[in-house]
């Protein structure tokens, strides 16, 4: 059941693997560095005793490398405790030095042994009518008023069999109720298969479960309440549904995650009804900022959405990189809208820049894709897409439900504050609701793209160029390449090439360019156009996505693909897809593993 639960968990991606289980008064633990099947291994040649009670860990290495010695479990107090660890623990330097003071030894260089010596040391400082009562939580609450950082503990003491307690402070931790057990995750994939029925903790919480009970207390032993839930998915979502990876699945999925997250969002008379939008309309009307922030991919979504909330809502809108927002003392306040992106709804950066922004006054709204997680939690209201699970560490199907979603709040501010007329903001709606079959149309007809892809596998550079909402796609296109690929691409807006970049054109440079439409009055396409002609002109190898019917482009491509007609607002739902698979399919070509790339983390959840 360990074992399975890791499985499940390794797109968060990881570098080593251990499990630790409560056997007739011991503790038993087997970990080891590299992928699950190193760890089984170890299980093969070791087995561990049958035990009802048991945890289980994959490391992606902070402090210390990915070794034996550092991968967890961690054991203290004489090898009776074990503890896992996911976060970073900001004091421990100071925590291992008073440790040590104090008689204590260390065998690794991670954070993470210090708060289990830490934990066993205050088990051992208890009262007999604290063990009687519940030893291992009274000491993990002690425990924890000492740690400072991010952190999720989960840890099993000898002397308490049947028990996990576990702990959380900006760190995923949720908790699956089953029939005579109950489970803990980082998320609740890791127990999808035995139960749906979650519970979700708030800050500062301490959970102990036996297969009987779900205690959960603060740090100081009050009690507190965890929410619970119904996890909306299965497990054969989460499996690769007869995909070669989950990657393929999910681009696969688009169509339909764009689908999902417009369903039930608009009322029959075509106006919006954003039922989690828990902000009064008042103060969404005096809003005269919104303040975009993510990181990655979802800050590509976020740049996307600008140019439509800005022409709907004529609000000014900025996109921040999380993890710069908060250091470059911003201008924020009560009227101001603060929008976060993110899939896992766990990112540390824009956990961080959220509250940061709460602290100064500013509503915040989370467009996110994972029920019951943190940002969403910390927000004031929430915007769900319903891309469901998304297994691949490089994001998909969750770009596009976030440009969908940010779409609807940008619609949903303008019918609120009277900026467009209804017709219009029914007519978006409309065009919306065409692009899952357009969609569908770029993935029935990807072979072109894939022989491309595949016959480019030994590319070195690639360059994506793009303008107005074409520039974000620019970006994105070239960051699936890099992270899946791991070739150097960059994103370019088209128009900036002459201001310096163009100097990295030579004979045979690949360069993808995102053409506008050439439909509508201030279409950019003449510009884009010419473009193509300054790079094509020094040698560059144009592959150019175009609107259906553009045949103007084909005199400067290499390529063209060709994508559906659509208004130029929503064409990013459309020109990305080629770009995802043709980073798919050369990655594939490459023999990489699309899904879990190297060095990447699905969830980003330490700064
Ligand atoms: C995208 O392919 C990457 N996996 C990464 O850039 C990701 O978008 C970023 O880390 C943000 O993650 P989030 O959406 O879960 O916050």
């Amino acid at each position: 059941m360990l074992v399975e639960g890791l499985r499940r968990l390794e797109y968060r991606g990881y570098d080593s693997a251990g499990v630790a289980v409560l056997s007739q008064g011991r503790v038993e633990s087997r970990k080891k560095s590299g992928k699950l099947m190193k760890l089984l291994d170890v299980l093969e040649a070791e087995p561990l005793p049958e035990s009802p009670t048991g945890i289980g860990h994959t490391r992606w290495a902070t402090h210390g490398g990915p070794t034996d010695v550092n991968a967890h479990p961690h054991l203290a107090g004489g090898g009776k405790l074990a503890l896992i660890h996911n976060g970073i623990i900001e004091n421990f330097a100071e925590l291992k030095a008073e440790l040590a003071e104090g008689g204590h030894s260390f065998a690794s260089d991670t954070d993470t042994e210090v708060a289990a010596v830490l934990l066993a040391d205050c088990y051992e400082r208890l009262l007999p009518s604290e063990v009687a009562w519940g030893g291992l939580t009274v000491a993990m609450q002690m425990a924890c008023q000492r740690l400072e950082g991010a952190f999720t503990l989960l840890a099993v003491h000898a002397d308490q069999p049947g028990v996990v307690v576990a702990a959380r402070r900006n760190s995923p931790l949720v908790v699956g109720l089953g029939d005579g057990e109950n489970f803990l995750g980082s998320d609740v994939s890791a127990f999808i298969n035995y139960t749906r029925r979650a519970v979700e903790l708030g800050q500062d919480q301490i959970v102990t479960i036996t297969p009987e009970s779900v205690e959960i207390t603060d740090f100081y032993g009050a009690p507190a309440q965890g929410r619970e839930y119904e996890i909306d998915w299965d497990a054969s979502a989460a499996e690769m549904g007869g995909y070669a990876s989950f990657m393929e699945k999910e681009i696969h999925d688009q169509p339909d995650a764009v689908a999902q997250t417009l369903l039930g969002r608009s009322g029959p008379d075509g106006s919006l009804a954003l039922d989690e939008m828990r902000i009064d309309a008042d103060r969404l009307n005096a809003v005269n900022k919104i303040i975009v922030l993510a990181c990655g991919t979802s800050a590509y979504a976020g740049q996307v959405a600008k140019y439509a909330i800005e022409h709907w809502c004529r609000i000014p809108t900025e996109v921040e990189l999380s993890h710069e927002f908060r250091y470059r003392d911003p201008i924020l306040d009560q009227d101001t809208l603060v929008v976060s992106i993110s899939q896992s709804g766990e990112t540390m950066d824009t956990l961080m820049a959220v509250r940061y922004a709460r602290e100064q006054g500013a509503m915040t709204v989370a467009i996110c894709n994972t029920n019951g997680s943190t940002i969403p939690r910390e927000s004031d209201a929430v915007l769900y897409t319903h891309a469901g699970p998304e297994i691949a560490v490089a994001s998909t199907k969750a770009f596009l439900a976030q440009i969908t979603a940010a779409y609807l709040l940008g619609l949903y501010l303008a019918q609120l504050r009277g900026n467009k007329f209804q017709g219009e903001i029914k007519d978006v709606l409309a065009d919306l609701a065409k692009t899952p079959d357009k969609i569908q149309q770029i993935l029935d007809n990807s072979g072109q793209i894939k022989d491309l892809a595949r016959s480019m596998s030994e590319s070195r550079s690639v360059l994506f160029l793009g303008r107005h909402v074409g520039f974000p796609v620019a970006m994105e296109g070239a960051l699936k390449l890099k992270e899946l690929a791991y070739i150097h691409a960059e994103g370019f807006a088209a128009g900036e090439l002459k201001h310096g970049p163009i100097a990295l054109i030579e004979e045979g440079q690949p360069v993808f360019v995102v053409v506008p439409s050439p439909r509508g009055r201030n279409s950019l396409h003449a510009k884009v156009v010419s473009n193509i002609q300054e790079v094509r002109a020094r040698g560059a190898k144009t592959i150019v996505i175009a609107e259906e019917g553009d045949e103007a482009v084909r005199a400067y491509a290499e390529h063209v693909f060709y994508i559906p007609e659509t208004p130029p607002l929503l064409a990013p739902l459309l020109a990305t897809v080629p770009l995802q698979i043709f980073a798919c399919e050369l990655a594939t070509a490459k023999g990489y593993d699309v899904d879990q790339p190297r060095n990447l983390a699905k969830s980003v959840t330490v700064e």
